[in-house]
């Protein structure tokens, strides 16, 4: 007698903002940390122009007291509060200030409202990587690789869904489903997140000028960055958590056995 084998299928979940995910729910899942504008952005930005690390913190204080005696020469304090630099740090959080000129060699502690706090929930993952439009061939490629399931974190916008994370979200998934043999078993952020980049993915740059966060940055003098954050795979990096740090990811991802 023929036995058909079942198709084997990797498990989406989504969630559309970091708020209501305890770090422990990451402990050693894949995760796919999502802030378009613009921590995702600038991360890669900043490692694609020769930034050593990245440490991502979840309060100001938590930066002040990591850069410490390092603060000076080597490292530099970078991030906002409503989008705007914070005093006494270095950079903001604009990723067309991450120049090579300015960020080359540099170890940089960044402090933003979503991103990198949802980051730094994810410090127990498996495996953690950053992703945005802008990377969006790298994280798929990673993705494909992995074999595995994986959670996607949107940081959202305080604390509440975000459209231009949710579209990215549903990039990722409706282009990966594209490349690989297994199917994609979706729960119901991932299913919204795919139908979401159909219906708006059609134009990032117009859908990023239409979000109530972009409009807010380019109220307040930031429009080229949506530029920026809407290029598709314009970076080509993979940024991936290795301990508390944020690096360029060099090795294949880390993958176990998977239950289907
Ligand atoms: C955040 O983490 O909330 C941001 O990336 C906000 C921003 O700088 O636009």
């Amino acid at each position: 007698m023929k036995t058909i084998k079942a198709k084997s299928h990797l498990e989406v979940a989504v969630h559309f903002s970091h708020a209501n995910v305890d770090e422990m729910h990451l402990k050693d899942k894949n995760v796919v940390v999502i802030d378009v504008l613009r921590a995702s952005t600038s991360i890669a930005m900043a490692l694609q122009n020769g930034a050593k690390e990245i440490i991502p913190v979840n309060s100001v204080e938590n930066a002040v007291k990591i850069s410490g005696s390092l603060y000076g020469d080597v490292t530099l304090r970078a991030g906002e509060r409503n989008a705007k630099m914070i005093e006494g740090f270095n950079l903001g959080n604009s990723p067309l200030e991450y120049r090579v000129d300015v960020v080359n060699g540099k170890s940089i502690i960044l402090m933003t409202t979503n991103g990198s706090v949802a980051i730094v929930k994810g410090k127990h993952a498996k495996n953690l990587i950053v992703a945005g439009f802008i990377n969006l061939s790298k994280v798929v490629e990673f993705l494909k690789t992995l074999k595995d399931n994986f959670t996607i974190i949107c940081a959202g916008n305080e604390n509440n869904f975000c459209l231009e994370d949710a579209v990215c979200a549903g990039r990722i998934i409706n282009t990966l489903e594209t490349v690989i043999e297994d199917e994609l078993l979706l729960d119901d952020g991932g299913i919204t997140c795919a139908a979401l980049d159909k219906h708006f993915g059609k134009s990032i740059l117009k859908m990023l000028k239409t979000s109530d966060h972009g409009r807010y940055i380019s109220e307040i003098g930031f429009s080229e960055d949506l530029k920026v954050c809407a290029s598709i795979d314009s970076i080509n990096v993979l940024p991936m958590l290795a301990g508390n740090v944020l690096r360029l990811q060099k090795e294949l991802p880390s993958n176990s056995t998977r239950k289907t």
